[in-house]
């Protein structure tokens, strides 16, 4: 499973990146405007620090603006993924962005017949908010099973980009069901990494290491 960063953040960002264990990032304009800084600012310093698929979201909602924007946010690099909201002008935009060889993040899935026609589109991710549906008391976790064996079923290319990841449990599940991407908070990254039984096998062996003398 690739690992993506969500976050629009360069030091969260350049943090997951020294550990090796992001493929690439994704952000959304609420995470850009916790940065404080422009929007093509952001994505141009992230496409610096990670070489890997760099989701950057549009703001317009017509296809003409989505088209217009998505166009320019793909010349800013070869890694830029157009991040389109799950409306009809979105999908439009997505097939023709597809045609033209733009990748696309289609976001804000709910559903899995949302899931179907951004895959029909030719969309290039799909983007399942897990922790929002879990949010209302859903279950996250099964739209993203759902859209893998949809997809399976029918061999169709869209790649299953679990989101809106709130805990490890989330991405060991998307994991084990078979997403081809979990995006993760960093906060999250370093759940994954932590666990109790380490740190005190650790803290036993540096104690133990002590003892050791130093010469015969
Ligand atoms: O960036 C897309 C998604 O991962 C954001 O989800 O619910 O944490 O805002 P959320």
């Amino acid at each position: 499973m690739k690992i993506f960063i969500d976050s629009a953040d360069l030091a969260e960002i350049r943090d997951a990146a020294q550990m090796g264990v992001i493929d690439g990032v994704t952000t959304n304009p609420s995470l850009v405007a916790k940065t404080g800084k422009p929007m093509k600012e952001t994505i141009a310093a992230i496409c610096e620090i990670v070489d890997g698929p760099i989701s950057a979201e549009v703001i317009a909602m017509d296809t003409d603006g989505i088209l217009k924007e998505g166009r320019e946010l793909a010349k800013m690099h070869k890694n830029i993924v157009v991040k389109v909201p799950l409306v009809a002008d979105g999908l439009k935009a997505v097939k023709i962005f597809t045609a033209e060889g733009i990748k696309t993040n289609v976001t804000l899935c709910f559903s899995a017949s949302q899931g179907l026609l951004a895959a029909k589109a030719g969309a290039t991710y799909i983007s399942p908010f897990v922790g929002r549906v879990d949010d209302i008391s859903g279950e996250g976790m099964q739209l993203v099973e759902q859209l893998v064996t949809i997809y399976r079923n029918y061999d169709l290319a869209t790649e299953v980009l679990a989101a809106s990841i709130r805990h490890p449990l989330h991405v060991v599940q998307a994991a084990e069901i078979g997403a081809h991407v979990a995006t993760i908070p960093l906060k999250v990254i370093h759940q994954l990494l932590k666990h109790p039984l380490t740190d005190a096998g650790l803290a036993t062996f540096l104690a133990d290491a002590k003892k050791i003398p130093a010469k015969a």
